[in-house]
C-alpha cells in the first residue's frame, strides 16, 4: 500500500446542486462564487460546480466572462451512448462543448430513484473518460446495510464494478466520492474516523484493481452533510481528498467557506 501522506493529491471540492436553481439563479450564484474565490484558492484546491443541465450553458458563459474563473463546470449525470433514440437523455459527447470537465456518475439518488445499476455506472464512467472528462464515481451504503455490517462489502463491490475494464492510468486520473446514503441531506455526517476508514478501504480496493500508482493518484471525496462546521476535520484525513457537497453548495458564501476550509477555525 503506498503511503498516502507521500502522495500529493490536490483536493477537489465539488458542489452538486441536484435539482435546484434555475438558470437565472445559477448565473447569480456563480458570479458571486467567482467573486469570492481568488487565484490563491485555486492554487490549493480544485473546485467544480454541477448545476442542472438547463443551467450549464449560462454557467459556462458567466464563468468565461468572470475573467475565465478557474471554477470548473460539472454535470450531474449523462447517458453512456453518444447518440440515438434515448428521449430525455443527454449525450456525453455534448458536454465537452460546454467546457464540462467533471461528470458525477452513479450518485445514490440515480441508483436508488432511477434504477442505475453497477453495470450502467461502469458504462457511464467509460463514456465520460472517452470524451476527455473526469468521472466522479459515487458509492455508498444505506443505513440498513451499515447496521447489518455490510457497508464494506457494498462499497467495495460498487468500486470494483464501476472500475471494471479501465486502464490503470484512467483509474488514477478519476475521482471516487464516498457518500453514505444515511448522511445525505440528513445533517448526520459520518465521523471523520468512519469516513477515513471507508476512504482508505476504497483506496486499497483501487490498489487491488488497478495497482499502487493508480491508488496513490486517485482522488477520493467524502460527501454527506458536509458543512463549514465539519469540513476541516474531514479534509485533515489522509485518504480524504475533497468533498462532494449538496445543500451547502447552493449558497455561494457557504460553498466558498468550504473551498477555503484551511482558513476556518478548527
Ligand atoms: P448533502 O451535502 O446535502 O448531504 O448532499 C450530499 C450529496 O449527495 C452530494 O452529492
Amino acid at each position: 500500500m503506498p503511503d498516502p501522506s507521500a502522495a500529493k493529491r490536490k483536493p477537489l471540492i465539488s458542489g452538486n446542486w441536484k435539482m435546484h436553481h434555475n438558470h437565472f439563479e445559477a448565473i447569480q450564484v456563480v458570479q458571486k462564487l467567482a467573486y469570492l474565490l481568488g487565484s490563491d484558492d485555486f492554487k490549493e484546491v480544485d473546485v467544480s460546480v454541477h448545476p442542472p443541465f438547463t443551467d450549464i450553458r449560462s454557467v459556462q458563459t458567466t464563468l468565461f466572462d468572470q475573467k475565465r474563473s478557474e471554477i470548473a463546470v460539472g454535470a450531474q449525470n449523462c447517458h453512456f451512448e453518444d447518440k440515438g433514440a434515448f428521449t430525455g437523455e443527454v449525450s456525453p459527447a455534448f458536454l465537452p462543448k460546454l467546457d464540462v470537465q467533471y461528470v458525477i456518475v452513479g450518485h445514490s439518488e440515480r441508483r436508488e430513484l432511477f434504477g442505475e445499476t453497477d453495470e450502467m455506472v461502469n458504462q457511464k464512467v467509460k463514456a465520460v473518460i472517452k470524451h476527455g472528462m473526469t468521472p466522479i464515481m459515487c458509492c455508498g451504503e444505506t443505513l440498513e446495510e451499515r447496521e447489518a455490517g455490510g457497508a464494506d462489502e457494498k462499497v467495495t463491490g460498487q468500486v470494483r464494478a464501476g472500475l471494471a475494464g479501465l486502464k490503470a492510468e484512467q483509474v488514477g486520473a478519476m475521482v471516487i466520492a464516498y457518500e453514505p446514503i444515511w448522511a445525505i441531506g440528513t445533517g448526520k455526517t459520518a465521523t471523520a474516523d468512519d469516513a477515513e476508514a471507508m476512504c482508505r478501504l476504497i483506496r486499497e480496493t483501487v490498489e487491488g484493481v488497478a495497482g499502487e500508482e493508480a491508488a496513490a493518484a486517485i482522488r477520493i471525496q467524502y460527501g454527506g452533510s458536509v458543512k463549514p462546521a465539519n469540513v476541516k476535520e474531514l479534509m485533515a484525513q489522509p485518504d480524504i481528498d475533497g468533498a462532494l457537497v449538496g445543500g451547502a453548495s447552493l449558497d455561494p458564501e457557504e460553498f466558498a467557506k468550504l473551498v477555503q476550509y484551511r482558513l476556518l477555525e478548527a
